[in-house]
Order: structure tokens, then C-alpha cells, then sequence
């Protein structure tokens, strides 16, 4: 990881005027398993989690063609259609929590909980100058100190947190070195094993925390391949990061009543479909390229020059590509991920079942 990489940050950067989408017409009723619905759902962290809440103005998810499948134009996801947080949302038999952004507008779908993840943010501020997983949970506790969710309410929550890579990507961007690497890796889980602590201390029941993708096989790596093979430098990285973040786990848990922090392996997930690619049929064209891509460098899916010419190809179908962009996976590759996972979340929340 010695170049800088742009990771999940530069999509960020660009800026165009964007759609509207309100909160109500985000609904969805998919894959709903009714397993725990009273329970609320809360999220902190990146774009792999955010539904809405970058700004408008400045983000890539919210220009054409981001959001494509799902809802039909773009809505602040960071894919063609829906993210984790959705899917995760209908796991629990819930509609996906309004964006902390919306709790205004959108006011009826308080009850399912909220959304605090910013596209582009880490544990420690990144290049994109919105609100970092502490800022996330300060705005959480301002939310609580309202009084719209009771004890109750929290008690039987659920967490959802993910860390995808943006600490790292700054880490690069600003030429961090290889040899510190390890001890920056060592950093961040600390700062997300505090705020995770911090968390659970507001009182919510249970906390998933999401491991690291694998950060060589994003498209931004693979592309120095031609999309054929991940890069090992930066598996080893994000797999040293899971080791800390396990580990992290399970301290909080033995220090814990009730082991409420989950692992969520991502990492694993990911890796169970890129395998899987290679035996039998496989669900995508090439599972290691985007649907949308820059014309060149310097573009990427969703830029447009200064009078409004496109700069980006498409795939012709979204549903063959498990990566949408060069950092973020498909809404088929999310509900891949999510078709692995799914087996273990049935584990680990069966005892919450009401
Ligand atoms: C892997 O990525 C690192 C940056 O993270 C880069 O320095 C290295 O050259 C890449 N290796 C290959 C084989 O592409
Ligand atoms: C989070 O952001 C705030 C505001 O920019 C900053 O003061 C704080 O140091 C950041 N927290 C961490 C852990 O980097
Ligand atoms: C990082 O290194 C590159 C290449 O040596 C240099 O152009 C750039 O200015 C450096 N960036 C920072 C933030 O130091
Ligand atoms: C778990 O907690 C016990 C008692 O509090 C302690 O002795 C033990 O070292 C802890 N183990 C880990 C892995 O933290």
C-alpha cells in the first residue's frame, strides 16, 4: 500500500446538480424475513452504508447514473440500486432507516430507526470533509437526548457499523509509509473499538460491526490487471485490520454482559463470491470489473466535462457487474454479499427473535 490510492474517496469530489428523491419513495418491502420487526436499525460509518446522506451537491451518489436499478435515479446510495444497510434493514424485517439528513421530512419512518453513515468518512477524518464515526454518534446522542426513541427502543436496537477503507485512503493519499502501516491499521481499530464502546454505552442492544472488505480485489487495484487478479499487498492489509477488529470484538464482549458486539465477516463474504465465480455458472461477466468506469483518468462513473458531456460508460446490464464503480459493489453484488452473510445472521439474532 505504498501508492496513494483513491480507494472510496475521489468519487466524492465531483459535482453536478442532482434529483430529488424523498425518504417515503425509498420504500421497499424485499426479501423481508419479519424476523425482529419493532426493532430499529442504526448506522454509522462510510458509503457502504450511507442511503442518502452526502451532500447533494458535492456527491457522486447522488448524480445520474447512480441509482440506476434502484429507485430509478439517483438517491445518495453508492450503487446502481440498493446497499448493505438495506439489506441488512430487510433481514430484519424493517424499511431501510431514514438519513439522519431527511429525519425532518421523513418523519413516519423514525420509527425503523437512522441512518448516520457518510460516504467518504472513516474513524479519523478522511479527504472528504463530512462527519467521522465520533461526529456520527454525537449526532446519535443529540437524536436520543430529544427523547424520540425511549429506553426501550434502544434497548432492543440494532447497530450497524462499517469501516470500509477511507482511514486508509487518506493514509495513502497522504503518503503514509508502508513500514507504519501496521501501527496506523492498529490506530484505527482502536478509535472504532472505542466508538463502538461508545455506542453500546448510549444504550443500544446489539452492535454489528462490519470487517474490512477485501480492500486489492476493488476495482481501483484490480484495474492495474486488467480486472483479472486482486492485489495481495492490500488483502494483507485489510486482513491485519480483521485480525485487530476480531480480537477487538471479543475483548468487548468478555468485557461485556451478553456478548453484544457482533463480527460481521465481510471480508469472507466477498471472497465466497469471487470464488464461487470460479466453480459452476457464474452470476457475474467479470466479477473483479465495474459496470460504470471513467472514460479516462482523471473521470470516473458519473463525471461529466464543463458542458455537461458525459465522461463514463455503463455496462449494458448492471445485474451481470458485482462492483458498480471502481470501490463500491453492485446492488447484485451487495445482495451476494448479503446471500452468504445471511445464514450467520440467522445465528447470531435468532435469540432477539420477539
Ligand atoms: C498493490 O497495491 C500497492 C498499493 O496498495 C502497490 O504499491 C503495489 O504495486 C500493488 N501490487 C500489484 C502487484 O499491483
Ligand atoms: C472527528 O471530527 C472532529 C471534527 O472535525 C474532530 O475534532 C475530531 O478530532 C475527529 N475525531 C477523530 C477521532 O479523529
Ligand atoms: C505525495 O507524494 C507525491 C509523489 O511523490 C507528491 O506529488 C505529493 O505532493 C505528496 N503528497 C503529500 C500530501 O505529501
Ligand atoms: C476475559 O475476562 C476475564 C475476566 O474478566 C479475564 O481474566 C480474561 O483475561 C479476559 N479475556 C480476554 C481475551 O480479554
Amino acid at each position: 500500500m505504498e501508492k496513494p490510492q483513491t480507494l472510496l474517496l475521489f468519487l466524492v469530489f465531483l459535482t453536478i446538480g442532482a434529483s430529488t428523491v424523498t425518504a417515503s419513495s425509498l420504500e421497499h418491502r424485499h426479501h423481508v424475513g419479519g424476523v425482529l420487526s419493532k426493532t430499529k436499525l442504526f448506522v454509522f460509518g462510510d458509503s457502504y452504508a450511507d442511503t442518502g446522506n452526502n451532500v447533494k451537491s458535492s456527491a457522486s451518489s447522488w448524480k445520474v447514473p447512480y441509482g440506476i436499478s434502484f429507485p430509478g435515479r439517483p438517491s445518495g446510495r453508492w450503487s446502481n440500486g440498493r446497499v448493505f444497510t438495506d439489506y441488512f434493514a430487510s433481514f430484519l424485517g424493517i424499511r431501510s432507516p431514514i438519513p439522519y439528513k431527511w429525519r425532518k421530512i421523513g418523519s413516519k419512518l423514525i420509527p425503523f430507526g437512522m441512518n448516520f453513515a457518510y460516504g467518504g468518512t472513516g474513524v479519523f477524518n478522511t479527504l472528504v470533509p463530512e462527519h467521522n464515526m465520533t461526529a456520527q454518534i454525537d449526532l446519535f446522542q443529540q437524536v436520543i437526548s430529544t427523547g424520540v426513541y425511549t429506553k426501550q427502543d434502544l434497548k432492543s436496537s440494532i447497530v450497524l457499523a462499517s469501516v470500509a477503507g477511507n482511514d486508509y485512503t487518506t493514509y495513502n493519499a497522504r503518503n503514509g509509509s508502508a513500514k507504519d502501516l501496521p501501527a496506523f491499521i492498529t490506530s484505527v481499530v482502536g478509535q472504532l473499538t472505542l466508538n463502538l464502546k461508545r455506542i453500546y454505552g448510549l444504550g443500544v442492544g446489539k452492535i454489528a460491526i462490519a470487517a474490512i472488505e477485501p480492500m486489492g480485489c476493488l476495482p481501483e487495484l484490480t484495474a492495474l490487471s486488467s480486472y483479472t487478479k486482486c492485489n495481495e499487498t492490500a488483502n494483507a492489509a485489510s486482513n491485519f485490520h480483521n485480525v485487530l477488529l476480531k480480537q477487538a470484538v471479543a475483548k468487548l464482549n468478555n468485557d461485556t454482559k451478553g456478548s453484544p458486539f457482533v463480527f460481521l465477516d465481510v471480508y469472507s463474504a466477498f471472497m465466497t463470491v469471487f470464488n464461487s465465480e470460479k466453480q459452476g455458472k457464474p452470476k457475474f461477466k467479470n466479477v473483479l470489473k465495474p459496470c460504470c468506469l471513467g472514460t479516462s483518468s482523471g473521470y470516473s462513473c458519473g463525471s461529466v466535462d464543463e458542458i455537461g458531456a458525459k465522461k463514463y460508460t455503463v455496462c449494458k446490464n448492471p445485474g451481470s457487474a458485482f462492483f458498480w464503480d471502481s470501490v463500491h459493489p453492485s446492488q447484485h453484488g451487495w445482495r451476494s454479499v448479503y446471500s452468504v452473510l445471511r445464514p450467520s445472521l440467522h445465528k447470531i439474532f435468532h435469540n432477539m427473535k420477539k
